[in-house]
């Protein structure tokens, strides 16, 4: 089926909602992420403060984000997310509100573990995150009635879509780059138990881009026909 009458479909299945109730469920579920997170990391490694809650602030953002990402495949592949559409700008909101708590937790709150000479060593990953927040500010910055007016519905969809995924990418690079040893180590030793919640954030992280392709290619073929 046409990508254009699929959505039209799913729009259809809407229930009227009140705005402030969407915020809410967005809000509950994203405290949901950040709980499941600390627990995890927290199984993991015995122990819990703000450099592990940073860990999970940075992974919740990454998820969120995946999420508000992938919302378009999974409810073109899969009917009963459908109703979950509306919560895309939601989730992309609050990871970008995350994001920008992990950035300023990582350089005032943890200034005792990331200091100049770290951040000087690892400037390559760091470029890719300061990259990434920034296409997230441009995102924000034409999302205002007057710009998708004057680009025109289509191009602003398209860019959003198209700046979403770079950012996206750049998330992945900037913290693939730092724990990438990490992965290693873990997966020569065994040691915890439990991987890394970086790594499930990685392979999470690449779910999500695999199924924009797959979709791309779904609509593809259905244009075809
Ligand atoms: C959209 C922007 C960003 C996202 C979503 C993001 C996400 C992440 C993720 C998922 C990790 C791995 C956490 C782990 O250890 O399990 C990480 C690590 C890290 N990020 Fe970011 N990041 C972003 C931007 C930045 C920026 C701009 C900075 C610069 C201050 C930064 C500083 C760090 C630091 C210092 C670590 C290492 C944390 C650790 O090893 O405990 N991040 N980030």
């Amino acid at each position: 089926m046409p990508f254009v009458q699929r959505h039209e479909e799913i729009i259809k299945k809407l229930k009227p909602y009140s705005y402030g109730r969407l915020w809410l469920n967005a809000f509950v579920f994203s405290i949901f992420i950040f709980i499941i997170n600390s627990l995890y990391l927290f199984l993991r490694r015995g122990d819990y403060d703000l450099f592990i809650a940073n860990k999970a602030l940075a992974t919740s953002s990454l998820m969120l984000i995946g999420f508000s990402l992938a919302l378009s495949g999974l409810c073109y592949f899969w009917d009963f997310v459908d109703t979950k559409i509306i919560y895309r700008k939601h989730l992309g909101l609050i990871g970008f509100f995350l994001a920008g708590a992990h950035v300023i937790v990582s350089g005032f709150f943890l200034s005792n573990k990331f200091t100049a000479a770290w951040f000087e060593s690892k400037k390559i990953s760091m470029l890719f995150g300061g990259l990434a927040l920034l296409v997230f500010l441009a995102m924000a910055a034409i999302s205002n009635r007057y710009l998708i007016h004057e680009l025109g519905g289509k191009y602003w969809r398209a860019f959003m879509r198209f700046g979403g995924y770079l950012a996206f990418i750049f998330i992945i690079l900037h913290f693939s780059l730092l724990k990438y040893p990490e992965w290693l180590k873990w997966l020569s030793t065994g040691k915890p138990f439990l991987p890394p919640l970086s790594l499930i954030g990685v392979i999470f992280g690449l779910a999500v881009i695999v199924l924009r392709l797959a979709l791309w290619l779904a609509v593809k073929r259905t244009d075809r026909k």
